[in-house]
């Protein structure tokens, strides 16, 4: 009995993973894990569903004869078009779920739109995104799968907020609550589930009077009081303010999916290690002792978010926002998390089968030309990915000669260790041994089909080099 224990621990560990529990997976990366390689991920991890930003149909059939469940996405950018053409809505459901589905893919949701009436968007998808919920919805009864496959639209929970810290002075957002009440009813219509996204992050990042511990589940906050509800943590407070909304819309009962919730490990003085593995364990705790909100008191299907890390996801909102993942870019797990909810102190499986390119790093050579450096770090930078650097992140340690070091080889890694990306006017160089010092982590590139096919349409000088040289060969 102690060896088989013994035996566990070493492979990871992990146990009964919670069923409603799932996980994001959005790739806007240099080199985004493969997706078979993704499937076997989440099948050693126990994780039954999976949650994506679009229907790429090599990500989405690689799902095809497992047992876990997807929810795909459109992008913002088609709702347009979908919106117009109800030919259109069927060509996409067609391509892109029933030809899928046939071939053993379980696709359970569709998720119209990711977070389309967030404030930064200016409204531009307020009036399309419903009529493209309904152009989708008919194709998907057309083709025969509407009991299978629920319609519906990620929504940030900025869709309802409250004059108060109290949840039942909730409401639906004024600009938006015509809107969000025919939302309410489409989704109710169809039994399909009210999707939102819920970050206590992103409140006490946007806030510095934010109570740090209201984030998190330890119930070593104040909270706050209403009608007779004690609230101890800010998920709750806020899925409650949400199930007030859908109380005075009429429409109580509207089940609820959480799209997205998480915590980030780097790019911020509270995005760590530890306040990601402490978040995570009040959270699937939680969730195994069935325990929604004082209002929503049954567990409820969960996207975690993210798998991994994604170096090239805008940082408008933050440097923080290329450090969601639970598990690296290369698929190695970051901290220990339980996905049974058990709180045990073990580390997720780790990605097999992921290739590696060469072992080689790019830093400075010559430290002399001061001037060049400056130029250099800051071209470095926009190519490449810095924000773990600074103060109280991963990288704070570096002096000025590190910081250029750092960021060369992330311009060098994500330029797929091409020797001209390791030159900036001759002050960097290539070496084999390893720069990562302490919790400052120096990343060597995988090797991705995604990248391969994203550097083939970026055709650049070196590309066109290299074909040259190749058709001069053949
Ligand atoms: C299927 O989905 C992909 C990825 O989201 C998209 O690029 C493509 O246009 C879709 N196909 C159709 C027929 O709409
Ligand atoms: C929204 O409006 C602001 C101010 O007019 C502008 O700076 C921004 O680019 C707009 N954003 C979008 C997505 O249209
Ligand atoms: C909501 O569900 C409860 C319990 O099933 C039921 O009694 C109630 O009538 C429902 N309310 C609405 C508005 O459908
Ligand atoms: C290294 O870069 C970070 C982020 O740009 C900056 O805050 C820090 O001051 C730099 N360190 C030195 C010694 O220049």
């Amino acid at each position: 009995m102690i060896v088989v224990m013994a035996l566990c621990q070493l492979q990871g560990g992990q146990g009964e993973t919670l069923p409603d529990i799932g996980v994001n997976w959005g790739a806007i990366a240099s080199h985004p894990l493969n997706p078979p390689i993704v499937v076997n991920l989440l099948k050693d991890n126990g994780i039954k569903r999976i949650k994506l930003f679009d229907a790429d149909p090599w990500t989405v059939s690689a799902f095809s004869g497992s047992d876990i469940e997807v929810m795909v996405g459109i992008p913002n950018e088609m709702l347009k078009k979908l919106s117009k053409h109800k030919n259109q809505a069927e060509n996409w459901v067609k391509h892109n779920v029933s030809k899928q589905v046939k071939e053993g893919v379980n696709i359970r949701y569709i998720s119209v739109g990711n977070e389309p009436f967030l404030k930064t968007y200016n409204g531009s998808f307020v009036e399309i995104t419903l009529p493209a919920m309904k152009n989708v919805q008919r194709a998907i009864s057309k083709a025969g799968l509407g009991d299978q496959i629920k319609v519906t639209t990620a929504l940030n929970a900025d869709v309802y907020d409250s004059a108060t810290d109290k949840p039942s002075d909730g409401n639906f957002r004024e600009d938006i609550y015509d809107l969000m009440k025919q939302i309410v009813v489409f989704l109710d219509e169809n039994k399909a589930p009210f999707l939102v996204n819920i970050y206590p992050f992103l409140s006490l990042y946007q806030n510095d009077d934010f109570p740090k511990e209201y984030a998190f589940f330890d119930g070593n906050a104040k909270g706050t009081d209403d009608k007779n509800v004690h609230y101890s943590n800010m998920f709750d407070a806020n899925l409650d303010t949400l199930v007030w909304s859908l109380k005075k819309a009429g429409h109580p009962n509207l089940s609820i999916v959480i799209g997205e919730v998480g915590w980030p490990t780097d790019g911020d003085k509270n995005a760590n290690l530890e306040n990601a593995k402490r978040f995570y364990q009040g959270f699937l705790k939680k969730m195994a002792n069935k325990k929604g909100s004082p209002l929503h008191p049954n567990t409820m299907v969960t996207y975690l978010f993210s798998l991994t890390d994604e170096n090239q996801k805008s940082i408008a909102p933050g440097d923080f926002e290329r450090h969601w993942g639970i598990f690296r870019y290369d698929g190695k797990p970051k901290f220990s998390i339980d996905f049974s909810g058990q709180g045990q102190d073990i580390m997720p499986i780790a990605a097999k089968g992921v290739l590696y390119q060469e072992n080689k790093w790019c830093v400075i050579k010559n430290k002399n030309d001061k001037q060049t450096l400056g130029e250099s770090l800051s071209y470095a930078c926009q190519g490449g990915d810095c924000t773990s650097l600074g103060f109280r992140r991963s990288c704070s340690n570096l002096d000025l000669f590190g910081n250029a070091s750092y960021a060369f080889n992330q311009y060098f890694q994500i330029n797929d260790q091409s020797v001209e990306a390791c030159d900036f006017s001759g002050i960097a160089g290539i070496v084999t041994e390893d720069p990562s010092k302490g919790t400052c982590f120096f990343p060597i590139a995988i090797q991705s089909s995604g990248n391969i096919l994203r550097a083939m349409q970026n055709v650049n000088g070196v590309l066109i080099g290299f074909a040259l040289i190749f058709t001069f060969f053949l």
